[in-house]
């Protein structure tokens, strides 16, 4: 095969040559922009928790199944939402906006297992309807999940605890859907890019392109 003249100006690169902080960070890169899935989950003690995942995605709609990963952390111990989880089996995804970033990003700090973020973030907890964890009223979409299954892939710092959701109940404000359908020009999302980076999509960024058809 021809080598296009340019194809010398990439840099490649081994993962294995690597240390792990610089793959996660050039994952980061990869996979981008993400959307963030500020997750509510109940200790064992009934403690409410809150965190933001950028590491989170659709896997298909019969039935509706989410995945997010609670990295193993740098000293090798879980997340609180991923312990959580792990024994209660339930938890809320709530859709992360423009207007929610400070609090967002403020309840990403780390907290010691059995403190609640809900207070110092200054979101408003609304009961669900099918699980026990509470959903953020200030988000315009929430997902209430019943764990499906945990699959660890490697082990200690920085490996992947992907946690599969099934969506057993849905909330959509009524406000991004002012004709009945939902408009994402009304939602205003905040994406993760690599590094401190972020994206806004609101009505300025975002366009729209039709499915092609294909001719017969
Ligand atoms: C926008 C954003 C996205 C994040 N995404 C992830 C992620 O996908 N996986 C992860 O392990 N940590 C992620 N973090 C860091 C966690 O939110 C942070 O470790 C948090 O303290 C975990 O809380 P917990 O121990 O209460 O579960 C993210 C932080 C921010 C600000």
């Amino acid at each position: 095969m021809n080598k296009p003249e340019n194809a010398d100006s990439f840099l490649g690169i081994d993962p294995s040559e690597l240390l792990v902080s610089d793959v996660n960070r050039l994952l980061l890169h990869c996979v981008s922009p993400r959307p963030i899935a500020f997750t509510s989950t109940v200790s064992p003690d009934g403690i409410p928790n809150l965190a933001p995942f950028s590491y989170f995605t659709l896997g298909g709609a019969n039935p509706p199944s989410v995945v997010i990963s609670p990295l193993t952390g740098k000293a090798g111990e879980p997340k609180d939402t991923l312990r959580n989880i792990e024994v209660t089996g339930e938890f809320v995804i709530n859709v992360v906006t423009y207007g929610m970033r400070e609090r967002m990003n403020l309840s990403s700090l780390k907290y010691p297992f059995g403190v609640s973020e809900w207070k110092d973030a200054g979101f408003t907890p609304v009961t669900s309807d099918k699980v026990a964890p509470p959903r953020i009223l200030e988000s315009p979409l929430g997902m209430e999940c019943r764990l499906y299954k945990i699959v660890q892939h490697g082990m200690g710092p920085l490996s992947a605890n992907y946690v599969i959701g099934e969506v057993i109940y849905f909330h959509v404000s009524r406000s991004i859907m002012p004709n009945g359908v939902i408009d994402p020009s009304k939602i205003d999302y905040l994406a993760r890019l690599g590094g401190d980076w972020y994206a806004r999509m609101d009505h300025n960024s975002i366009f729209e392109m039709p499915l092609r058809k294909q001719e017969e």
